[in-house]
């Protein structure tokens, strides 16, 4: 057995322990990093599949995730456009294929003016919330008592319009149909992005990746930390001692610390023995924040096709098992990756297939948007993160319906020198890549901030 003893212990190696542990050594404080896994960077994970360089995980970075960008800057990684030039493909409900330009959906003007409307109401709401206390907005136990599906229905009689705009939130952010969380879960999403109408903007949202992936962003803070990350150490004991510090016992290695992070999604809290066990607060709380669920499929061919038929790549299928697609090639590479997204029930659907099944049958749906072509890549893989032991689902976690205002304030809460953080619990990048970075940020800072009472310093400080 290994025995340790660290100011801070961090449980897990993604973006957001990472971060807590570079910014908490460098103010001088000694960390150890337990990871379960083999890798760092959690659900960040960039790999090579049959020769092609993939993007498994969270890969892009858009233009106000600037505590990102930050850290990118930092250590020294580039970033490269997303390739957008040429027209985009939406697929109506009947199956009619219509090319477009611009990021308006070609619907029927009067599903557009309605769109429009939902789209303003939804921005207005997100400019009224602050996404680090949504349950602060006078209108949150309304507005989280009520499923997404549901708002929009009372908010709008136009159906398509109500379809479209619910898919940039369910399928498309958080994963899960739409009925299955609260239309204050949304608006935190979108306020987390700086409005709804960023949410609908791909070019925005979508704007760039990191070259070589983004997984580096992991694997060069771990570089920098050196031996304080084992990986393979799952930790499945966290004991709070007598004088106020905790033992974390995993696999192989226990660390004795002051302070300990909780660095990993709140669905997993549950796969730790908490001794003494965890007040009710949040043994409640911790039960009402889940995953969401969605296929990113791969699918590189020998050059980017489309691109020759005057096509980005992007496509709209709200109907279908593939919701959409995007080009997804990587810098500098003369073969052409497309990334689709199935997400929520039309994955548990894709799900019940056989692999071979479920590869044609999401590339038929692929085909549908650009042509038979796509049928047949040289490289064809599926993200399963549902499939992942130290994550079970992608992208995130959300509250189910009530839970956003009625446990949210009590989130961050250390339990003891207990602290909680990941990208779960994000304000500003809720969600995201850039949000996990704020919370290893904010959380290095507010554990800094404890020590420094405990010596008082901070008074001195104030003198
Ligand atoms: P994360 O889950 O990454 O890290 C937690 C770590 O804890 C893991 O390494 C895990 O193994 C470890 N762990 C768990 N239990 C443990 C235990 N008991 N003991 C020790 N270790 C334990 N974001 C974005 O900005 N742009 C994007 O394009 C996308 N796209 C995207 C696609 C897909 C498929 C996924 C899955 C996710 C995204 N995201 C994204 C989301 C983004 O990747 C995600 O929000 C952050 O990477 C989460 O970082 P965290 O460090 O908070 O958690």
């Amino acid at each position: 057995m290994n025995m340790l003893e660290s100011d801070v212990v961090v449980i897990g190696a993604g973006t957001t322990g990472l971060t807590a542990a570079w910014e908490l050594t460098k103010a001088g404080l000694s960390v150890t990093v337990l990871e379960a896994r083999d890798r760092v960077g959690g659900r960040t994970w960039t790999d090579r599949i049959d020769g092609a360089m993939l993007e498994i995980g969270g890969q892009w970075v858009s233009p106000d995730q600037t505590a990102l960008k930050d850290l990118l800057s930092e250590l020294g990684l580039e970033m490269f456009d997303r390739y957008r030039a040429g027209d985009s493909v939406y697929m109506d409900p009947d199956g009619t294929r219509t090319q477009y330009a611009g990021s308006l959906f070609p619907v029927p003007e009067a599903t557009q003016q309605e769109m429009d409307r939902l789209i303003a109401v939804l921005d207005q709401l997100a400019a009224e919330t602050d996404p680090a206390a949504p349950w602060a907005h006078p209108r949150a136990r309304e507005l989280d008592t009520v499923s997404l599906q549901h708002w929009l229905r009372s908010e709008s009689a136009d159906e398509a319009a109500c379809h479209n705009i619910g898919l940039f939130l369910a399928g498309g952010m958080l994963t899960k149909p739409a009925h299955a969380f609260s239309a204050l879960q949304a608006v935190l999403m979108a306020a987390s992005a700086g409005s709804f109408t960023n949410l609908v903007d791909e070019d925005f949202l979508l704007d760039k990746r990191v070259i070589g992936g983004m997984q580096q962003v992991s694997e060069r803070l771990a570089q920098k930390l050196g031996s304080g990350v084992v990986l393979g150490t799952p930790v499945r004991t966290l004991r709070r001692n007598d004088d106020g510090g905790v033992t974390a016992l995993a696999d192989g290695t226990t660390v004795t610390a002051r302070f300990a992070i909780m660095a990993v999604p709140p669905n997993l809290y549950s796969r730790v023995s908490f001794e003494p066990p965890l007040p009710r607060l949040q043994h409640q709380m911790h039960q009402h924040q889940s995953l969401g669920l969605v296929i990113k499929v791969h699918a590189v061919y020998e050059t980017p096709f489309w691109r020759e038929a005057g096509l980005s790549g992007t496509c709209f299928n709200p109907s279908d098992a593939v919701q959409e697609i995007y080009d997804n090639t990587n810098h500098e590479d003369p073969r052409g990756t497309l990334v689709a997204f199935v997400p929520d029930e039309k994955a548990d659907a894709m799900f019940r297939l056989n692999a071979a099944d479920r590869r044609q049958a999401i590339l038929e749906s692929m085909a549908a948007c650009l042509g038979p072509k796509a049928l047949e890549p040289v490289v064809y893989y599926e993200s399963d993160w549902g499939s992942e032991e130290w994550t079970r689902g992608a992208y995130a976690a959300s509250y189910d319906l009530g839970g956003l205002h009625r446990y949210g304030a009590d989130q961050l809460t250390p339990v003891g020198s207990i602290y909680w953080a990941s990208s779960d619990l994000a304000a500003e990048g809720y969600q995201h890549v850039d949000g996990a970075v704020r919370m290893g940020r904010d959380t290095a800072a507010r554990i800094l901030a404890a020590t420094l009472v405990g010596t008082g310093r901070q008074e001195l400080n104030h003198v």
